[in-house]
């Protein structure tokens, strides 16, 4: 097959950031119906003024719905939700980034806290909101002791289980799925999805950190970090099981390359390549006819929206990632690609 057409996609989880940052990469985003744009900016979008200012500026230049991914805070109340909820229905997930475990998420409330704002999570059950989770965790509760950054998925494993049974309706999902415990723990809880980045199937842990754990490679640098093969595996087989519990989400993550570089942030910057990287991964693994669900389909009807009208067209056609983007190093750069986003 040379040529292939699916419907439109979404992405559900991006970092379209602000300010010249955001400008520079925020077209890029056209090609999709919705994009769930996440707030984890450094003054986090987590009330009502703060939603709608950064909704309008999103919305006066793109093609796009955005959908805002705002943001768990200390600063959270069930009145200001109710607000919230009200007025954007539809237009506004909830994001829960434990206290430090990413950039930005100095605000966030630990894991143990998060009882405290239980009565905003009955509410995002009742209204069918969907509570999207960086189900890490950073630290040993009981030792204070820092857990190295491959385990912190897994280690957050316990946590999402009992939120999982405190909300059998809950709408949660686990974002950027990157182990083998998370992707088991989805498949035994009804109200528990996960949404799948192509940073976890195309990257692995040996290419960024050493044998000490000590970080070699900060292009390809993200959190929840690269996994080793064994959890990699399982990550492609979520991908390629064509369940509907798993969908696509970027977590395009732009830094720029002079602060990448000299302060080691965290992200990857794929929405150069995203949709072509997983029209090849679908290809070669023979596995085409589950493209378009996984990135059209499945994550709409999760999250209770209409599929996208538009179609969109992919060339089989080479052409090498950039190695510099307007200032910012993209994944995957130099790589020679096999398909092209032609219509
Ligand atoms: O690598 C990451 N970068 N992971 C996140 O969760 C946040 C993101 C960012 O905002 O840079």
């Amino acid at each position: 097959m040379t040529e292939i057409s699916i419907r439109q996609p979404d992405d559900w989880h991006a970092h379209l950031r602000i300010g010249s940052l955001s400008e520079s990469v925020i077209d890029l985003f056209n090609v999709y119906g919705r994009v769930v744009c996440m707030g984890n900016l450094a003054d986090p979008i987590d009330n009502l003024h703060k939603i709608i200012s950064y909704r309008s500026n999103i919305l006066s230049s793109v093609d796009f719905l955005p959908i805002i991914g705002a943001m768990l805070t200390k600063n959270s109340t069930l009145e200001k939700w109710i607000k919230i909820t009200n007025l954007l229905y539809g237009r506004v997930f909830i994001k829960y980034l434990p206290e430090g475990v990413t950039t930005n998420s100095e605000s966030g409330i630990a894991w143990p806290e998060l009882e405290n704002y239980y009565p905003i999570l009955e509410l995002a059950q009742d209204r069918r909101i969907p509570f999207l989770i960086h189900a890490e965790i950073d630290r040993d509760l009981k030792t204070g002791e820092l857990i190295p950054e491959i385990a912190r998925e897994k280690a957050a494993v316990p946590y999402v289980e009992k939120l999982a049974r405190d909300f059998p309706e809950l709408i949660i999902n686990i974002e950027h799925v990157s182990t083998r415990a998370m992707v088991d723990l989805i498949m035994t809880h009804d109200n528990l999805s996960g949404s799948i980045s192509p940073n976890h199937l195309a990257h692995r842990y040996e290419d960024v950190f050493d044998e000490q754990g000590n970080l070699f490679n900060v292009h390809k640098y993200f959190k929840p970090v690269a996994k080793a093969k064994y959890d990699q595996a399982a990550i492609i087989a979520a991908a390629l099981s064509g369940d509907k519990k798993f969908f696509f989400a970027s977590d395009s993550a732009p830094h720029y390359q002079a602060d990448k570089e000299k302060f080691q942030k965290a992200g990857a910057f794929n929405a150069l390549t995203n949709l072509t990287y997983l029209c090849e991964f679908f290809a070669e693994h023979n596995a085409l006819e589950k493209f378009e669900p996984f990135v059209s389909e499945s994550g709409a009807r999760r999250y209770g929206f209409p599929l996208n009208d538009r179609t969109i067209k992919f060339r089989r056609e080479t052409w090498t990632v950039s190695l510099i983007y307007r200032g910012i190093v993209p994944d995957l750069a130099g790589r020679i690609m096999k398909w092209k986003v032609i219509e």
